[in-house]
């Protein structure tokens, strides 16, 4: 899979910040680390996130397992991503509030659109976006993501806030993993033949983010429906 292009697409709003040296990685076949990807729309990001976050706030979900998740989480778009006793699935409503989720904001979707495109999937329109929220300690299990059903169009990961240690692995849980530092900014997509491989995130370390605290914040934007 050849890359589209090695430059953050950058917003001309924000035409006059230096770019940012991008060290990209490829981890797999149709996998990407791009570095600092996403530092150009942080300051529309993180307000556009307040907002979702007052309609819709982060929780801390129980497993179908009884598991209480570590990481919080919220979404936003058309359909958010839910568990319960029941199951994990994907809902038109915030079960918490009844109410539809949050809109996904057009910098959320243009930040996934132009990641996807640089990774080789041109006019992504994700229709869900995960957010979750670790603290120190916080952890996510190697896990695929298997509940969409657009499997043709990729995940795509924004981190933010403290720094996370990512686990890519391959299509079986007991495969190998490599280990991913991430930072703020860094955007991970994995799609095509890649697009079910284990993955997750070794337990946060207390660390303190100038702009968002002591905390990470993960968008993943996904096609479910
Ligand atoms: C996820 O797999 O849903 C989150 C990954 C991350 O937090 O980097
Ligand atoms: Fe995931």
């Amino acid at each position: 899979m050849q890359r589209k292009g090695t430059t953050p697409v950058t917003l001309d709003l924000f035409a006059d910040e230096t770019p940012q040296p991008a060290i990209d990685e490829q981890i797999g076949p149709q996998s990407f680390v791009f570095r600092g990807f996403a530092l150009p729309f942080v300051e529309q990001l993180l307000p556009a996130l307040e907002a979702i976050l007052t309609q819709a706030p982060f929780r801390n979900m129980v497993t179908p397992g009884g598991y209480t998740m570590s990481v919080a989480l919220s979404s936003c778009g058309e359909f958010g991503w839910t568990t319960d006793s029941q199951g994990y699935k994907y809902t038109r409503t915030d079960p918490q509030t009844g109410q539809s989720w949050p809109e996904m904001p057009e910098v959320f979707l243009a930040l996934a659109r132009a990641a996807a495109e640089a990774a080789g999937f041109a006019d992504f329109i994700p229709d869900a976006c995960l957010i979750n929220r670790y603290i120190p300690g916080a952890k996510m299990s190697l896990h695929q993501d298997k509940d969409e059903r657009g499997y043709q169009w990729p995940v795509v990961s924004v981190s933010l806030g403290i720094p996370a240690m990512f686990l890519f692995g391959g299509h079986a849980r007991s495969d190998a993993t490599r280990r991913v530092p991430l930072f703020h900014g860094d955007v991970v997509v994995w799609g095509g033949e890649d697009r079910l491989r284990y993955h997750g995130v070794m337990p946060i370390k207390q660390a303190e983010h100038p702009q968002l605290g002591e905390q990470r914040i993960n968008f993943t934007f996904r096609k479910a429906r």
